[in-house]
């Protein structure tokens, strides 16, 4: 007798995806959340980021690149600034881990407070609509300085996570988009505090 795979256990995973990651075009202070892990902002912006992340073993993680931001453990959903402070802000593939559509809400919500008016949040999420219970963006990533990385950031599937669907949120919570660009697999969005 054979058995089909379980849908429950299965997993999704993009081919490698190529991505040349950019330095940010504002200035002033960033804000980078769920900053851990690769530690992408950090390692593009240096000393100017302040990198936040719910899990210190993915802060320790970043760590390792030697980068210069400044560190902070905490959850992007209650972020320890007075409102109205930073200039920039970056949620890199951290929306994909927060599977609860009202945690991404209060993290989009969270950094509004604490960017000040025109400023601007720079989004890269994946667009997560398989039925697996895993989804796995694979990617092989550029840095401005020309070095090459390869990673695969591991998540709950099956979330319904659509470009319209962070951009509707990013919309209502009080930002003008910029920028909508669609890669297909992932998608990086802009948007200016009003
Ligand atoms: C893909 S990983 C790191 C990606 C990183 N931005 C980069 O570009 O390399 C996503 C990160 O989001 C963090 N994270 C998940 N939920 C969070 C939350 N509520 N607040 C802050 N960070 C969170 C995870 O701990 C994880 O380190």
């Amino acid at each position: 007798m054979t058995f089909a795979p379980r849908a429950e256990y299965s997993t999704f995973q993009t081919p490698f995806q190529e991505i040349a990651f950019e330095r940010l075009r504002s200035t002033g202070l960033v804000l980078d959340v769920g900053g851990g892990g690769e530690g992408i902002v950090s390692r593009i912006e240096g000393s100017r980021v302040c990198a936040i992340d719910i899990n210190l073993s993915e802060i320790r993680e970043a760590q390792i690149y030697e980068s210069a931001p400044q560190w902070i453990a905490s959850d992007g959903e209650s972020l320890p600034f007075r409102n109205a402070v930073f200039q920039t802000a970056a949620i890199w593939f951290s929306l994909d881990y927060m599977a609860d559509w009202k945690m991404k809400r209060a993290v989009v919500r969270e950094v509004l407070r604490v960017l000040r008016k025109k400023g601007s949040l720079s989004i890269m999420s994946s667009k997560i609509i398989c039925r697996e219970a895993r989804f796995v963006l694979r990617m092989r990533y550029t840095l401005p300085d020309g070095s090459v990385y390869q990673t695969g950031y591991g998540v709950k599937g099956n979330q319904g996570q659509t470009m319209d669907r962070i951009s509707d949120i990013v919309e209502q919570t009080g930002f003008h988009i910029a920028k909508k660009d669609d890669n297909g697999y992932w998608f990086h969005l802009e948007g200016i505090k009003k």
